[in-house]
């Protein structure tokens, strides 16, 4: 009971509403001490009422939740999307969640679009800065909607933001057992942001002799995922380009249905969720993969020092994904409650 942790949840929007269920069973089947309490936030509570986060709501995850377990914001009938940034860049933003992690597991070759790609070839993890970049949204019009209009945006690095999350990324590669960190940006053309990410990751660099540390431009880099993905195991980059390698690395894994991500602040309130969307397209059909939910709800335990649930989830979507027992998405026939179901059982067991 005294190490019970306790999670907050935001199914949020679309499929979310269908997946994050799906997590939990996995997660009670494992028989974790877990406490869930599920909050509103999303575009229904917003269309109802007007209302996104309530005016202490990130003080109270941060007090009163071990960790928060999110499913997806964004729907159609929100076309300003103003509800899902409140709620979900002021969890990243508000609570300083300033490292999102992704692990990109290749569990089963018939998953991957590369040809003969095994899943040793593709095993690595993309650590993103999760607080800055271009997503501050710092910039402007000037003579807006004129044929002489100027737009700016800019991209903010901070000395702090890129020196923590570079140390995160290679405290994660000793706590992971990998030999390798590799930081990719644009240093040749983007000189002031890139100088300081070159600066601050040989200095970081010297602190850990262990690990190696490798550079790469982002452009070679995606080269490279698709050519020798084997090669890589840490990747550390901006916000920016995080967010577009991490789709292609999905991809690499079997797809959106198939990825997990933490965003975290060690020592405080972390948030875990699927990296795709809430898909509306195919919301409350019972077609959406659950499985990306599923293994981030294990990432969430293993954070939570909950490992040996963690690896039963894990182990029980590995099977799922070798028998065939999935969605449609990846090359089964199941629903989304099928394929819950089946792998719920298969932890419990
Ligand atoms: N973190 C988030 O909450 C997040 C992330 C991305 C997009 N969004 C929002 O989601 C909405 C839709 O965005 P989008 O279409 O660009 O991205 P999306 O991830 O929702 O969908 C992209 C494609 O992948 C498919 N897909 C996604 N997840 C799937 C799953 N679990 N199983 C099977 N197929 C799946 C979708 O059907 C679609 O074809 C938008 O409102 C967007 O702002 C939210």
């Amino acid at each position: 009971m005294a190490n019970r942790k306790r999670i907050a949840v935001v199914p949020g929007d679309g499929i979310g509403k269908e997946v994050i269920p799906s997590a939990i069973e996995a997660v009670r089947a494992s028989g974790a001490d877990v406490e869930f309490t599920t909050f509103d936030w999303g575009a229904d509570r917003y269309l109802h009422d007007g209302t996104t986060v309530p005016a202490d709501g990130f003080q109270m995850l941060a007090r009163d939740f071990d960790a928060i377990l999110v499913g997806a914001l964004g729907d159609p009938r929100v076309p300003t999307n103003l509800h899902a940034k409140e709620i979900l860049l002021g969890m990243r933003f508000k609570m300083d969640l300033y490292a999102n992690v992704r692990p990109v597991r290749l569990l089963d070759a018939s998953l991957c679009p590369l040809k003969n790609a095994t899943p040793e070839d593709v095993n690595f993890t993309v650590i993103r800065e999760n607080t800055e970049g271009v997503y501050m949204d710092m910039g402007g019009n000037f003579k807006l909607g004129t044929p002489d209009e100027v737009a700016t945006q800019e991209d903010i690095n901070t000395r702090k933001g890129v020196e923590r999350v570079i140390r995160f990324a290679f405290d994660y590669a000793r706590a992971h057992g990998r030999g390798k960190v590799l930081m990719s940006d644009k240093a040749n053309v983007m000189t002031y942001a890139g100088g300081l990410w070159q600066r601050v990751f040989k200095e970081v660099g010297k602190e850990y002799p262990d690990i190696q540390p490798q550079h790469m431009y982002v452009d070679a880099l995606c080269l490279q995922m698709v050519r020798e993905p084997r090669a890589l195991e840490v990747i550390v980059t901006n916000n920016m380009f995080g967010d577009i390698i991490t789709d292609l690395a999905a991809a690499l894994q079997g797809g959106l249905g198939m990825a997990a991500s933490g965003n975290i602040h060690p020592g405080r309130t972390s948030m875990f969720e699927p990296v795709h969307g809430s898909a509306p397209a195919i919301a409350g059909k019972n077609t959406a993969n659950p499985m990306g939910a599923i293994l981030t709800a294990a990432m969430m335990l293993a954070h939570l020092g909950l490992s040996a649930a963690a690896r039963k989830i894990e182990d029980a979507v590995l099977a799922a994904v070798r028998e065939k027992k999935t969605t449609v998405d990846v090359g089964g026939s199941m629903g989304t409650r099928e394929c819950a179901a089946w792998i719920a059982e298969r932890v419990a067991a």
